[in-house]
């Protein structure tokens, strides 16, 4: 039997399929504008916290002042952490932990705000946990009074984070917080479709933002400027790079044809880190000499800096190891991702798309066959 003619079009990637509709964020690649339910990024980041950001994601309401503390490991969730195995990197510390919370916590079917708040309040916890492990120091109980991003940074080093740093991490997590139906957050809203719990589509998207092609690009920003190392390396470094088939990154994006609004809201706040300074007038200086020569190569493509650029800046600014930027990245999606479960919930349908068979026509095992 020859399989039917399959006459619908099939886009590799879903790139420009529409496969859902939402009303958390509006990413407009065009104009370089993201917004969260509405609200400019810029906006946010200058007169929000992460805490008011994750509930206007998670509930469509406005209202500053919410808060938002680090939250205690469970002894399921700090065991799963202590019996990592040797060479288990950060994201998979982090899946592993939101798993062992899953099984521990057991969220029922629909997730719900509350079950959000819970997790995302736990993450930053269990990745501080896993960093202090990986130095062989024991794990530090989260401080109730502290914001998420002052806590985190708390638990990481164990002393009152610089006032200006902990504003820097809030800033770099709300710009992380949200950018609609990428890869992670399609994963996350594929698994709630099924009615599985939060926590299984957390691990989820978890395991899809450690990809490199989607989470992994600030750390290698951070290594592409330390080999740059000056402003007077730039050109020769990049041109050679370029020569050689290689990518900037920092750069570039599949939606963004402008300059991303998220690294513009970024460079911002790294303007007035004390501690960025060095970081960032290297990479102010780097970042011109690359979009000449990326205009050059590609005037058609309109390839601008992307948020992984000055993230790498912000990041290294407060004192964050490169090994965990991907991570703290997942823990700032966190309050995206359980909105869009959320959302997904509200109006369910379970997502179980078409594919074109491209195999053999239906045939017989050998020695099998009708002819024989
Ligand atoms: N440096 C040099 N050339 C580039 C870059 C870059 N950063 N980005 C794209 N190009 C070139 C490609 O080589 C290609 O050229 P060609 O047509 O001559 O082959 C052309 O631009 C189009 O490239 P695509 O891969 O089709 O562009 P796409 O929009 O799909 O890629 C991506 C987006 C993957 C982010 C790409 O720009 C890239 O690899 N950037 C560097 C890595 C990076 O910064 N990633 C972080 C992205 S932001 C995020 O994940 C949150």
């Amino acid at each position: 039997m020859e399989p039917a003619t399959e006459s619908r079009s099939y886009s590799p990637g879903l790139e420009g399929v529409l496969a859902g509709e939402t009303a958390i964020a509006l990413v407009d690649g065009k104009n370089g504008r993201l917004t969260y339910r509405g609200y400019p990024i810029g906006e946010l980041v200058r007169h929000g916290s992460y805490a008011d950001v994750a509930e206007l994601l998670w509930t469509g309401e406005w209202g500053p002042g919410a808060r938002l503390a680090c939250a205690s490991l469970s002894p399921p969730v700090l065991a799963a952490l202590r019996n990592l195995p040797d060479g288990a990197n950060a994201m998979d510390a982090l899946r592993s932990a939101v798993s062992a919370w899953g099984a521990a916590e057991r969220p029922g079917w629909p997730p719900s705000a509350e079950q959000a708040r819970a997790l995302t309040a736990m993450t930053p916890t269990a990745l501080a946990g896993y960093a202090r492990l990986q130095q062989g120091l024991e794990p530090i109980e989260p401080d109730p009074d502290l914001p998420l991003a002052a806590g985190f940074l708390y638990q990481l080093t164990g002393e009152l984070p610089d006032e200006a740093d902990a504003r820097a991490l809030d800033a770099y997590l709300i710009v992380a917080a949200e950018h609609s139906f990428n890869a992670s957050t399609f994963a996350a809203r594929v698994i709630t479709s099924t009615k599985s719990d939060l926590a299984s589509a957390v691990c989820g998207a978890i395991g899809a933002l450690k990809g490199p092609l989607h989470g992994g690009a600030p750390t290698e920003v951070a290594s592409q400027l330390l080999q740059i190392g000056s402003p007077e390396r730039a050109e020769a470094w990049m041109r050679g790079a370029l020569d050689r088939g290689e990518r900037l990154m920092g750069f570039g994006h599949r939606v963004y044809r402008a300059y991303d609004p998220r690294a513009a809201a970024l460079r911002e706040v790294a303007e007035g880190m004390a501690n960025a300074a060095d970081w960032l007038k290297l990479a102010v200086a780097v970042e011109d000499v690359a979009l000449r020569l990326l205009a050059e190569r590609h005037p058609d493509r309109g390839l601008k800096t992307n948020v992984e650029y000055y993230t790498a800046a912000v990041l290294q600014g407060v004192g964050l190891p490169p090994a965990i930027f991907p991570a703290t990245f997942a823990m700032a999606r966190h309050a995206g991702w359980t909105a869009h479960c959320i959302e997904q919930a509200s109006a369910n349908r379970l997502i179980r798309p078409d594919v074109r068979y491209v195999g053999p026509a239906e045939r017989s095992l050998p020695g099998v066959g009708a002819t024989a």
